[in-house]
């Protein structure tokens, strides 16, 4: 939530910033702004909306050329998205900028102090307090790192502060406590961002600052602290995608893109994890037998398509391991006094790693004694880096809001560790782990076989287009695929859309059903045993004048007479088919919100990477 750039170096930083903004514009698109600091002034420019009205601004009223800058996208939480309440925000007097992701949480006194002492803010953002409180800090403590340490210890909340000041025109001084923030090293000139993909095509070498340190940054130096000024040690790593991965490719959207990548970002999540004789080899896994053969519960956390993921992971869970397993939205889990001991593994599930409510709710679960697994997209984020052990989704970078190929390699991951867990434990499907492992490996080729539906899909969706409500019915591992279906179409095309659980039905949706409303039914494998209660369940919404769409297999003859359209899904093992079914969801609200004019990659009010509560 909310993107945050800093350059210092011998390039233009206004190049560098805009360029770096526009990769992590989908962390929020309300406002953008940039601030730069050229013969001993800060200079800001800041719009409402998209990145392109910033570019059109600043195309009129240009900055002076510079050397250091430092630039912000922003998701609203305090003050309305204007102009106004854009980022970088000034001290009165015009020498400090600040940029901020997050939320200050003891913003409200703090205000009302500055007030009192007769400070103007002229904005209603949290973020502004900063720059007065640095403004007065430095009256006492003229250095802006040593400013910056001490006004974040008066700080609560989540935070990564970038500040730069005008009479330091070679330095960027940043904190960082919950909120992302990684240092991109270059040669002569460094790089600050929430995401490496804002500085991926300058250098690959960074380094990913800790809870509660602050970062100053010259062209040359990159100096690491604590809050109260002690020194820290910095490991630095290599990105291993390029900036290609976060292109477009060809593809007018980044969505599209992305639901294309899936057969390789499943392939890539499965490579070197599963051997000839299928058995699931997870070589980094930092559990030890003795506590993987102790587990008597687990607990799976995360937040929207993560969650999904989660609840189908249930399902493969408990029938292979036989471990009672629970799944629990991150925003409830820690406020419900859920029940933890050393023997419960928590596994947080999160594309992005910085997710606050799974945040929250793993370190919740760690504070009492249990162990927490990461399902992790983004190597080195917060999440797994405070997990127990972490199993890395090898899906590439995932730009578009909304969530795709991490969502299928979300499932991926969390069956190889429920493989791996009957495996070691000796437990449940032993037999079959062979054969699973074997299915699980053929489904890159089956997904890419579904890709061919698009021309169909996209055919409904335009059929569709002037419905008010979309209902989406699974059974089972369909079932959160439902919900997931519904997701999709809510975020992008802003349609309402539920998803439920076929056998609830009769206990309430059908009274729904009315001439014409479009439902999705997605269809368990024929030799299934809820196979025939969803085509009962179809003929139910079909006499009552529902317009069904059918997912079923390859040959499922049973559900043609019923079906207004039908999209055929390869035959795979009950478990496994989310990872094919899902995909012509995504594609049908993808094409849904394309037909309607929307902004697929950036639909309105959300962003990728929540982080804040
Ligand atoms: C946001 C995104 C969703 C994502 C969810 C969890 O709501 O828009 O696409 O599923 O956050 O994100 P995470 O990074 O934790 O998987």
């Amino acid at each position: 939530m909310c993107g945050i750039v800093g350059y210092v170096g011998p390039g233009q930083a206004l190049d560098v910033v805009i360029e770096g903004l526009r990769r992590l514009e989908y962390r929020g698109y309300d406002s953008a702004g940039v601030a730069v600091v050229a013969d001993g002034a800060i200079t800001t420019r800041k719009k409402a909306g998209k990145l392109a009205n910033l570019e059109a601004e600043i195309a009129v009223d240009p900055l002076p050329a510079s050397h250091i800058g430092i630039g912000h996208t922003r998701w609203a939480t305090h003050g309305a998205p204007n102009d106004v309440n854009a980022h970088p925000h000034v001290s009165e007097d015009g020498t400090i900028a600040v940029i901020h992701n997050g939320i200050i949480e003891n913003f409200a006194p703090l205000r009302d102090k500055l007030i009192a002492q007769g400070v103007t803010l002229r904005s209603q953002t949290d973020t502004e307090i900063v720059a007065h409180l640095l403004a007065q800090q430095m009256i006492s403590t003229p250095d802006l790192g040593d400013a910056l340490r001490a006004v974040c210890q008066e700080l609560t909340g989540a935070f990564t502060l970038v500040v730069v000041h005008a009479s330091t025109p070679n330095k960027i001084v940043a904190a960082r406590r919950n909120s992302p923030l990684v240092v991109g090293r270059g040669v002569g000139e460094n790089f600050l961002a929430s995401d490496v993909a804002a500085f991926i095509s300058h250098t690959r070498n960074a380094i990913e600052l800790g809870q509660d340190q602050v970062v100053e940054m010259t062209p040359e130096a990159v100096v690491v602290t604590d809050f109260f000024g002690n020194p820290v040690e910095v490991k630095e790593y290599e990105v291993t995608w390029d900036a290609a991965a976060a292109e477009k490719g060809g593809y007018d959207l980044f969505m599209l893109k992305e639901i294309a990548e899936q057969p390789k970002a499943v392939a890539d999540t499965l490579l070197g994890r599963i051997d000839l004789e299928g058995r699931v080899t997870l070589d980094d896994l930092t559990l030890d037998l003795d506590y993987i053969k102790n587990i008597d519960k687990i607990i799976i956390t995360a937040c929207g398509t993560a969650y999904h993921s989660g609840m189908i992971a249930k399902y493969a869970i408990e029938h292979w391991t036989r471990i009672p397993c629970e799944v629990e939205l991150a925003s409830e889990f820690r406020y419900r006094d859920p029940i933890l001991t050393p023997t419960t593994l928590v596994i947080a599930i999160s594309q992005s790693g910085e997710t606050m409510d799974t945040l929250m709710a793993m370190r919740y679960a760690r504070e009492q004694g249990a162990k927490v697994l990461a399902i992790c997209n983004s190597n080195g984020s917060t999440i797994p880096r405070e997990s127990d052990a972490v199993i890395y989704t090898h899906a590439g970078p995932e730009i578009a809001v909304a969530s795709t190929k991490a969502f299928l390699t979300q499932i991926v991951a969390c069956y190889l560790f429920a493989m791996y867990l009957a495996q070691t434990r000796g437990t449940g499907y032993g037999e079959a782990a062979g054969e699973i492992a074997l299915e699980l490996g053929r489904m890159p080729s089956k997904i890419d076989l579904v890709l061919d539906t698009s021309g169909a899909v996209n055919a409904i969706a335009k059929k569709l287009i002037d419905k008010q409500s979309v209902l989406f019915l699974g059974r089972s591992v369909g079932f959160p695929v439902a919900l997931e279906g519904a997701l999709k179409l809510k975020e992008l095309a802003y349609m309402h859309a539920e998803g439920f659980a076929a056998g609830e039905l009769k206990h309430g949706p059908i009274a729904l059903i009315e001439e014409g409303i479009p439902v999705f039914v997605v269809v368990p494998p024929v030799e299934d045993e809820l196979h025939d209660k969803i085509v009962s369940n179809i003929q139910e919404v079909r006499a009552r004048g529902a317009m069904t769409i059918v997912l079923a297999e390859e040959g499922d003859e049973s559900i043609v007479e019923f079906s207004d359209h039908i999209i055929r899904l390869p035959k795979c093992p009950a478990l496994l088919q989310p990872l094919v079914s899902t995909v012509p969801l995504q594609m049908f609200s993808c094409e849904m919100a394309t037909v309607k004019g929307y902004d697929v990659d950036q639909p309105r009010n959300l962003a990728k990477s929540v982080t804040v509560e």
